[in-house]
């Protein structure tokens, strides 16, 4: 870059910061999970000088373009009229679609590397933690025993990823570069290297031989309770589920049966129906199930506000967001 060039884009960039507020309107910022000061710092890092409020804090709510949100109570847009979009803190928008206080205006979603890692990291957590027997090992240390069991390689060991989409193809890819044998089905037809693909109707044919199924769907109202007692009884005897998407995509009483006769060997669950999940639930007392509080992956501000800033700066000169999601399909 010539200094000349360097000179106008420290120019350009002052003159955002100057006009930020004028240029973008303000962001607010709603989440009881995510920290805002963090967020704040990290936008204002991309986009100087911009107007980032944080709920209930709002100022005159005329002034609110963009709205940067995880899971709003039923009523949160009302007040808000001059909004532009609307950018989900997460992966599943399902707590923005089909309620009636929102305007129409785009919404987004966010999908940033950090988001992919951990999502990986926790299937592929969870996936070797069956594919190596480690509950059995937990059981046995409890009984004081010394209990052998021969590992079977990797590649012998058929695991399956039901959603393939952003996520869910990254967990199937990242299964499958750490030697396992990976299959995938999904709604519609797609291609994932190093991974067996099906789609629609093949679902039982794929189902027929996984020995840890995942599920990466999203929920949306096609796909609640699509994992039903049809699809445990498809998968071979004593399979083990992992869900890492969102519980209503799962009938849960079938589950919890599944659990009980066996057919179901061990799950681990990161998401369900109701969250905190209620007190009495039977998955608490079951021995073979891992419950984990709904973390599976969050978004990392640092990664994920480039791609906020760039949504803000593309709407406001009447573009598209990134990432933009459909709400009519769910996703
Ligand atoms: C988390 O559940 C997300 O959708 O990002």
């Amino acid at each position: 870059m010539t200094a000349q060039a360097a000179k106008s884009m420290t120019a350009a960039g002052s003159a955002e910061a100057n006009d930020a507020a004028k240029r973008y309107g303000a962001v607010l910022f709603f989440s009881d999970f995510d920290d805002p000061v963090t967020w704040g710092d990290a936008l204002r890092a991309n986009i100087p000088g911009l107007d980032f409020r944080v709920y209930p804090d709002v100022g005159d709510p005329a002034d609110i373009r963009h709205v940067l949100a995880w899971k709003p109570a039923p009523g949160f847009f009302e007040p808000f009229r001059n909004i532009a979009q609307v950018i989900n803190l997460g992966a599943g928008i399902d707590s923005l679609v089909g309620r009636d206080d929102l305007p129409d205006v785009p919404i987004s979603r966010l999908s940033d590397p950090g988001m992919i890692a951990l999502m990986r990291s926790y299937v592929l957590f969870s996936v070797i933690r069956y594919a190596r027997n480690i509950p059995e090992f937990e059981q046995a240390k409890r009984r004081r025993e010394w209990h052998y069991i021969h590992p079977r390689p990797l590649h012998q060991i058929k695991v399956g990823v039901l959603g393939l989409g952003h996520l869910g193809s990254a967990v199937a890819s990242g299964l499958a570069a750490a030697g396992f044998d990976v299959r995938g089905w999904d709604i519609a037809a797609k291609t994932i290297e190093g991974v067996r693909t099906y789609t629609g109707p093949e679902r039982d044919a794929f189902l027929s031989e996984v020995e840890i199924l995942v599920n990466m769907m999203p929920h949306t109202p096609q796909t609640e309770k699509l994992i039903d007692k049809a699809v445990f009884d498809a998968l071979p005897r004593a399979a083990k589920f992992v869900n890492a998407s969102r519980g209503p995509v799962v009938d849960e009483p079938a589950l919890v049966e599944a659990l009980r006769s066996g057919q179901i060997g061990g799950a681990t669950l990161d998401v369900f129906w109701v969250e905190p999940l209620p007190q009495d639930h039977p998955f608490w007392d079951m021995e073979n199930v891992l419950i984990t509080p709904h973390l599976a992956s969050i978004t990392v501000p640092e990664a994920a506000a480039r791609d906020v800033a760039e949504s803000i700066r593309r709407v406001s000169a009447g573009g598209e967001p990134l990432h933009r999601a459909d709400t009519r399909r769910g996703y």
